[in-house]
Parts: structure tokens; sequence; C-alpha cells
């Protein structure tokens, strides 16, 4: 199943809108976990060329080269040969797991037993995957476990930032800004 674009992703795609203003449009951009495409359309729409896009889901990649999206099918950036962004975007599974939930549901919605899992696992990956003052904006839950996706992203040399919220019925979405210190 492919993810259909919800308050999170409107959420990352108006932060993401209100960055990339007055950027220059040679930024090397990728959108891992890219979905529909929603934010890679996005970058690509307002000019952003040199736009990748990832998903892990081979249904996503046949929908995103429909679209023609240049993607990539990969388990985060495992198969990203391109070494260095400017610009990561990352809208990820963010829940805890439930056992109820279909499994095809869960590629799209669930982050690890905890719910925050895959995005640490991403953190740490994309300390060698970002330009210098290359960015990432991050979308995650409260109810992903924001104090310990925070406290990993410190150790892992990350500044960051919020740099949007919005509450939705049982939870809150935040979306941040980080760079690595030394950049
Ligand atoms: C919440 S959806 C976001 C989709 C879209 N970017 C949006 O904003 O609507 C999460 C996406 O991450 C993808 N995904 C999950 N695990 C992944 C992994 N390990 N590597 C790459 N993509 C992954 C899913 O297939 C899904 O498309």
């Amino acid at each position: 199943m492919i993810y259909e674009p919800s308050e999170d992703s409107f959420l990352l795609q108006k932060t993401l809108k209100k960055f990339l203003k007055n950027k220059n449009k040679s930024l090397s951009i990728l959108d891992m976990g890219s979905g529909s495409g929603i934010q890679a359309q996005t970058c690509i729409s307002l000019g952003f060329k040199k736009t990748l896009a990832v998903d892990k889901n081979p249904e996503s990649i046949k929908i995103l080269t429909e679209k023609k999206i240049n993607a990539v099918r990969s388990n985060l950036f495992s198969k990203i040969k391109i070494k260095k962004f400017n610009l990561i975007i990352f809208n990820p599974p963010y829940l805890p797991e439930d056992p109820r939930e279909p499994k095809d549901s869960q590629l799209v919605t669930t982050a690890g037993k905890e719910g925050y899992e895959i995005i640490i696992k991403f953190l740490k990956q994309a300390t060698s995957q970002l330009k210098s003052e290359g960015k990432i904006l991050l979308l995650f839950s409260s109810l992903s476990h924001p104090k310990i996706i925070l406290k990993n992203a410190k150790s892992l040399g990350y500044n960051y930032q919020l740099i949007s919220k919005e509450k939705i019925p049982f939870e809150e979405l935040y979306v941040y800004e980080f760079s690595l210190k030394n950049s």
C-alpha cells in the first residue's frame, strides 16, 4: 500500500515550502520514504530539479517513476550512490508497533516497537550523507518519544530546532530541522 498524504504530509509540505523560499535551485535534495511523492513533487515544482526520491516499497517506486520523479528503491540509505545532499526530508513511519495492524500498513506507519527506532537509524546513517551546512527536515509525533529521539540526535552530533508543530486528535506532530554541529 502507498501512504495517502495526510496531516503529517501536509505539515511537512508546508514547512518545506517555507524552507525552500529564496534557496538556490541547484540544491541537491533527497526525499526519504517518498511514498506518493508529495514532498519530492513539491521540490520539483518549485524548481529544485536535483531531487531524488527513495522508498523501500516497490509500489511506491512504480508510482514515483510514473510521475517522472527520479526514484530509487532502498532501505534508508543502503542503495544510495550519491553520497552527500544539501537537504534531506523525511516523513517516516513514526508510530509504536500495534500487532493488530496488517504488515503492509505497518511499513508506512510503524517505526518499531517503541515508535522511534527507524528515526534514530535514519539520523545515524544521515550523518555521512549531508553536505557541510546541509539540513534535515524530519517529522515525528508526540507518540514517537521525542525526548529519546532528540537525546540520540545530540549524541550523534546534531544541532536541532523545532520549526513547525500541529495538534491533531490523539497526538501532536513536530517538524525539526537538524544540522551537524561541525558544519
Ligand atoms: C508516513 S509515509 C510518508 C510518505 C510521504 N513522504 C508523505 O509525506 O506522505 C512513510 C514512507 O516511508 C517508507 N519507508 C518505510 N520504511 C522505510 C525504509 N526503511 N527505507 C525507505 N523508506 C521506508 C514507506 O514505504 C512510506 O512510503
